[in-house]
């Protein structure tokens, strides 16, 4: 999902940067394997943009050895080859390295403490990056949604529109982030890199602002103008496979330092999203 609004992104560009992306996915190349940085040296990249990721949260705590051999080995392979090639590496990584107990809004610094499999698995894809290279960007993010994707949005709109009341967390907060704000955001830290040298490091990008999941999905159903109840429920009464933060709130100190400003509110992009593709 987030790979199809970056290659778009930098497709619609009118700078040289255009014609220099190169997507690769499964089948072509399967992080996992040995070959894999053999295949990525291949390629001869300058930079390599890493978003390929085992994202089935749930799932990773019924398939644990999938989602470490995908996240963690996968993400050590594609740095093994940044290293050999000596370029930058900016991967993907997640709010749910934390653990959600702080009160406030976690910053770069903030230890992390993963309470899910899928929360271990992306933080030992971080500390293979930062183990094997001096040159990356770890760009943290949240509630990712966006065009060609399963995500939290396009459920919720299937389900609305089959049923009359759907129940949704109303005690885990997060920042919903458009996939495509985030696109441009990478495309702008990737320019300012090239005019300014900006510092590598750990970034955490989200929309501005934050919501449960509940008020989330009430903003979906009321934008998207469906007839459906939406009812609040906790974790616990929901009962999923895997545990997630209650806090998700990232700070996005190291972005807005950076850039000079934030992204636009969440509302502002969902508003944007659901009209172009309700
Ligand atoms: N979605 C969120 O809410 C969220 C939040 C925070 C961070 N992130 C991170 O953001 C990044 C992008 O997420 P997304 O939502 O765009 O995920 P996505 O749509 O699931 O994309 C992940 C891609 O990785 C591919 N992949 C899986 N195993 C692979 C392998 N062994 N080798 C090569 N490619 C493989 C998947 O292929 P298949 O589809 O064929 O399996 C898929 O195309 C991920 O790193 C994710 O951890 C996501």
């Amino acid at each position: 999902m987030l790979g199809k609004a970056l290659v778009d992104k930098f497709r619609s560009q009118k700078s040289e940067v255009r014609s220099q992306i190169i997507p690769t996915d499964l089948p072509d190349l399967d992080i996992t394997q040995s070959k894999a940085p053999e295949k990525i040296i291949g390629l001869n990249p300058t930079l390599v943009l890493h978003l390929a990721a085992y994202t089935d949260v749930d799932g990773a705590e019924l398939n644990p050895d999938r989602a470490w051999k995908v996240n963690s080995m996968g993400t050590k392979n594609v740095a093994l080859a940044c290293q050999k090639l000596e370029i930058p590496i900016l991967y993907i990584s997640t709010d749910y390295i934390f653990d959600g107990e702080k009160c406030t809004p976690y910053v770069e610094w903030d230890p992390p403490n993963p309470i899910s499999i899928y929360g271990a698995t992306k933080l030992e894809g971080e500390l293979w990056i930062k183990g094997l290279l001096d040159k990356y960007w770890i760009l943290r993010t949240s509630g990712l949604y966006g065009k060609g994707g399963k995500n939290f949005v396009s459920a919720i709109l299937e389900n609305a529109r089959k049923n009359h009341e759907i129940k949704v967390v109303s005690d885990q907060i997060c920042s919903p982030t458009y996939a495509n704000d985030l696109a441009s955001a990478i495309l702008q830290l990737l320019t300012l890199n090239s005019k300014l040298s900006t510092d590598f490091g750990v970034y955490h990008i989200t929309n501005s602002e934050w919501t449960s999941w509940y008020e989330f999905a009430q903003a979906i159903t009321e934008v998207s103008k469906i007839n459906c109840n939406v009812l609040p429920i906790t974790s616990f009464e929901l009962d999923r496979p895997a545990k997630r933060p209650r806090n998700s709130r990232l700070c996005n100190f190291m972005w807005e330092r950076t850039s000079g400003k934030p992204l636009r509110n969440w509302k502002e992009a969902l508003n944007e999203y659901l009209k172009k593709h309700r």
